[in-house]
């Protein structure tokens, strides 16, 4: 029997996830398919009542239909609870429990990528941006026991919503910017930088220390204006594409109950995007 996976969304032509999934699944030595379900919204409904009928294993949820699916699930874990939103579903047994695999992923490739930080959880980090992306790392690094989370944000509102130690500092964009050189560890979480608007930064980064490590969840482009400037200050990066490659490898373990290996992907995965 193989197993069918598969992503909704619209548009998703060009997602990476079935190039991602086919690898796991051949690693795994799990025989499956991943296919792509692009429908309209007036679709989603029927949809979701189809995969569940067709006893598909998992599937992955994209723009825009992340918070529009939820009505349609039996289930969430907390971290889809938390986030109000989900990527990821898994159908046990006919009840339909979306997850949420942001924040972990995000967590797994920065520690893949900076093994020191896990005997460092006092570094002083900054979260750029206060939405769905940002509420999931903020947790899962809170979680770990990351103990100084400074969040700034265009609307200080939405950033003191995501607070949930509170002694965590919320900033104005501008505030975060004089404060820079504070900063061990940056995340950029909003879309400021993604195509089409690339040459877009949501922070100046001049008096950035040049031991920080600067990182950015947008992987189109894979070199984002803020990670080029970063670079040429001889800070540490950490581009967006690892991140997709851990909620990947979390979905799977949600579906499968096992990790799979990420091998050469990370290398190959950027070579792709650049
Ligand atoms: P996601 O789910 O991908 O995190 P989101 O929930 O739409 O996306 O959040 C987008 C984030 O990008 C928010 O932090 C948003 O700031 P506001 O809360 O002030 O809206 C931020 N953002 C979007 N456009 C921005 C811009 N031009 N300048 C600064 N921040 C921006």
């Amino acid at each position: 029997m193989a197993y069918q996976l598969g992503l909704i969304g619209y548009p998703i032509k060009h997602s990476l996830s079935p190039w991602i999934h086919k690898q796991f699944l051949e690693e795994a030595n799990i025989q499956g398919n991943y296919s792509i379900f692009e429908v309209r919204e007036d679709d989603l409904t029927e949809l979701v009542q189809t995969i569940k009928e067709k006893s598909v294993t998992g599937f992955n949820v994209t723009f825009p239909y992340k918070q529009k699916i939820i009505p349609l699930l039996d289930d969430l874990d907390p971290s889809a609870k938390h986030i109000g939103a989900v990527n990821t579903v898994l159908n046990k047994e006919g009840r339909l429990i979306g997850y949420n695999t942001d924040g972990i992923g995000y967590l797994r490739s920065l520690e893949q990528s900076f093994p020191g930080l896990t005997n460092n959880k006092q570094v002083n980090i900054l979260i750029i941006g206060a939405g769905g992306a940002a509420r999931g790392i903020y947790n899962a690094l809170h979680q770990a026991g990351y103990s100084s989370i400074t969040i700034a944000n265009r609307t200080i509102e939405k950033a003191k919503g995501i607070a949930q130690n509170p002694k965590s500092a919320i900033l104005t964009l501008d505030q975060a910017e004089e404060n820079i050189a504070t900063f061990d560890l940056m995340i950029q979480t909003t879309n400021v930088g993604m195509k089409p608007n690339q040459d877009d930064s949501p922070i100046k980064i001049d008096g950035m220390k040049s031991s920080t490590i600067v990182s950015d969840i947008i992987y189109q482009p894979i070199w984002t204006t803020l990670l080029r400037e970063a670079k040429e200050k001889g800070a540490q990066i950490h581009q967006g594409h690892s991140m997709l490659l851990y909620q990947a490898q979390y979905a799977f373990e949600i579906w499968f109950g096992l990790t799979p290996s990420l091998g050469n992907m990370n290398s190959q995965l950027k070579r792709i995007l650049e």
